[in-house]
């Protein structure tokens, strides 16, 4: 399979599907097993499965670590393919971006708290890409992992508000034996971190409020940026070994308060 770049070609292409179900796997590429897992059911579920690979710029807070991020694609290529992915989206930011980021999409509730005020612009970024993305996809489905639950919170209220025709599918985060969620950003931590890191899902879910958690994160060697409950879940993020982490797991069933009230212990 080859990567589509040009967006000329992609529509044409696009144009010729007639019929088919489209899932879509955004994706910003070095692909794991969570990507994956999100690709072999979008393949399972429709007629056709494309993925997108594009590191979005304007959802980097630092230009450092937007430099780190790891670019494979030949590889992502690869393993997409054998995951069930039909096609390969893999566009110039300049085809992205042809307005230089004037237009971008913001939210103005859930996008302000948690990762949102941690990481200003962020969602923006994140917003105005996704809806970008599926302009050009036209997917009957979109598939995106709870690990970045606040982001599924916000795609899913982006197609309720702008009323987009496509149904956004929440799918569980992928973990390692150890607990630790995958993500891109594992492959930086050193070997002592990447073990002491799968205590973050062990103490977030494992302490009895996020006050607790954030205190036996920090005994811990984290640095926690914060630990909250929203939307049913126990969210955090936190800094190891200069690698920034966040996972989220649900509330036990039946505490309703926590579907509504928010408490966060920055
Ligand atoms: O979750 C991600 O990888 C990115 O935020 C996304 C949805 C591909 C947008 O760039």
């Amino acid at each position: 399979m080859t990567p589509i770049v040009d967006l000329a070609e992609w529509r044409r292409l696009r144009d010729g599907l007639g019929d088919a179900t489209v899932g879509f796997v955004p994706t910003m590429g070095a692909l794991h097993d969570g990507h994956l897992a999100l690709i072999r059911r979008s393949a399972a579920e429709n007629d056709l499965t494309v993925v997108s690979v594009f590191v979005n710029a304007t959802q980097f807070n630092s230009s450092a670590d937007l430099a780190a991020y790891p670019r494979t694609l030949a590889e992502d290529v690869r393993l997409a393919a054998a995951a069930g992915a039909d096609h390969v989206l893999a566009p110039s930011h300049a085809a992205v971006y042809p307005d230089g980021y004037r237009f971008r999409v913001t939210e103005r509730e859930i996008a302000a708290v948690l990762e949102g005020a941690h990481r200003p612009g962020h969602f923006d970024g994140v917003l105005t890409v996704v809806l970008k993305l599926f302009n050009l996809v036209r997917p009957h489905r979109a598939y995106f992992g709870e690990k970045d639950y606040q982001q599924y919170l916000l795609v899913r209220g982006m197609v309720e508000a702008l009323l987009l025709p496509v149904a956004v599918v929440p799918c569980p985060t992928v973990r390692d034996a150890d607990g630790l969620a995958l993500s891109s950003r594992n492959v930086r931590l050193s070997q002592a971190a990447r073990a002491q890191a799968a205590l973050l899902p062990a103490i977030l879910g494992g302490a009895p409020s996020p006050e607790e958690a954030r205190q036996r994160l920090v005994e811990a060697g984290f640095e926690v940026e914060y630990v909250a409950e929203a939307w049913g879940r126990r969210l955090a993020a936190v800094v190891i070994d200069g690698v920034r982490l966040i996972d989220n797991l649900p509330l036990p069933a039946g505490d309703e308060a926590q579907m509504t009230r928010r408490t966060e212990c920055d």
